[in-house]
């Protein structure tokens, strides 16, 4: 029986938010494995905000994704057919699989998914890139000391709500900042964090006082724009910036705005740099030393993304307007038979 491959491919480059005719669906037969390859069906995908300068034209740390090419994107997928000594039918397989139901590989890139150690989609979260960007990001590059107050932006989102648990663990004061009373009340209540601000209320620099007396040992920036903005005013001496991403830009039409504050640190002696995740790659030995112990299954429910739910639409990805819902919108492709449904999230 051939198998009926659905496929979203890039079908414009946005222009700001994108838009549902930035993408076509399209239908063809699934590719047949070759001598050496293998065939996942993909259950899982990862919607990150990468994606959406992966869209856009000219030089990244990755090329962009061509018009007509399938969108790329992280996912894991089973092994359904196989021609490859290495790999048996029934693996699970974390992948750049792109966003489509079947994909066939001959390995590059590709990295095992231990399921015993917990189930498929944690390991696009807690266990995956998301993950890797947190545990490292926080410790290798924020180096917070036990009793410091570490800030982190994009709080509630699949890296923020890593690095604020992580922050607790380490005997740090986490403080989240996120948009929402929703978000803000499951930062504190469900994940532990000690304080949570609503920078969608108005008062960010009130609340950050409030929350971060003797001032921001480390902040973890996921968002850029005017919370970095605002952040870098309460920096303590000997601060250290994380610059994991910059998720209020990434639909900017006319470039990236810069923080207007960005001097007023100098004579803190703060060093900011940047959270190089690709760095670590999933599987690497320094991974399997590290965030495995740190799982606390009720956050990381939330970063599984049921392939049905994909919504390339995108505006989800950047768009962060997503209280009391899940960030996917209107799913694009049909319900994949055999994929199991991931957990509701809070919002
Ligand atoms: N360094 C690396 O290698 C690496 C790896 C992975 C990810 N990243 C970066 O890490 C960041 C977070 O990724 P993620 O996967 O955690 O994303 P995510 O789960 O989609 O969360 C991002 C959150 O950012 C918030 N946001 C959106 N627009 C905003 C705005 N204008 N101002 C303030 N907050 C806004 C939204 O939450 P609210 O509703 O709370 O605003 C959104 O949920 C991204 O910048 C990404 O590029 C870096």
């Amino acid at each position: 029986m051939t198998l009926v491959n659905a496929q979203c491919r890039l079908a414009a480059r946005p222009v700001g938010l994108p838009q549902s005719s930035d993408w076509s669906y399209v239908e063809e037969p699934a590719p047949e494995p070759g001598d050496g390859e293998f065939r996942v069906q993909v259950e899982h995908l990862s919607l990150d905000p990468a994606m959406r300068s992966w869209m856009n034209a000219g030089r990244s740390y990755v090329p962009a994704v061509e018009i007509g090419e399938v969108m790329r994107a992280a996912g894991i997928g089973r092994v359904i057919d196989s021609r490859h000594p290495d790999y048996a039918v029934g693996e699970h397989l974390y992948g750049v699989f792109g966003v489509q139901r079947y994909a066939v590989s001959d390995g590059s890139g590709v990295t095992r998914v231990d399921t015993t150690l917990a189930p498929p989609p944690v390991h696009l979260g807690v266990l995956g890139y998301s993950g890797l960007t947190a545990y490292f990001g926080l410790l290798d590059v924020g180096r917070p000391d036990p009793g410091q107050t570490v800030v982190v932006s994009g709080a509630a989102g699949s890296v923020g709500s890593i690095v604020g648990q992580i922050a607790r663990i380490k005997g740090c004061r986490a403080v989240g900042i996120a948009g929402g009373p929703d978000k803000c009340r499951w930062l504190v209540d469900e994940l532990g964090f000690d304080a949570a601000i609503d920078y969608k209320a108005g008062e960010l620099r009130s609340e950050l006082k409030a929350a971060a007396p003797d001032g921001v040992d480390v902040f973890f920036d996921n968002v850029g724009g005017d919370v970095l903005d605002q952040v870098l005013l309460r920096l303590a001496r000997g601060a250290r910036v994380v610059l994991s991403g910059a998720v209020s830009q990434y639909n900017a039409t006319e470039g990236m705005r810069g923080p207007a504050n960005y001097m007023r640190p100098r004579p803190q002696r703060v060093t900011t740099e940047g959270d190089p995740a690709g760095d670590q790659a999933p599987g690497t030995p320094d991974l399997d030393e590290g965030p495995d112990e740190m799982i606390d299954e009720e956050a990381i429910e939330r970063f599984g993304r049921d392939l049905d739910e994909a919504d390339l639409a995108a505006r989800a990805l950047a768009e962060g307007e997503d209280e009391g819902e899940d960030q996917a919108a209107e799913p694009p492709m049909p319900p994949i038979a055999g994929a199991p449904p991931i957990p509701a999230a809070p919002f």
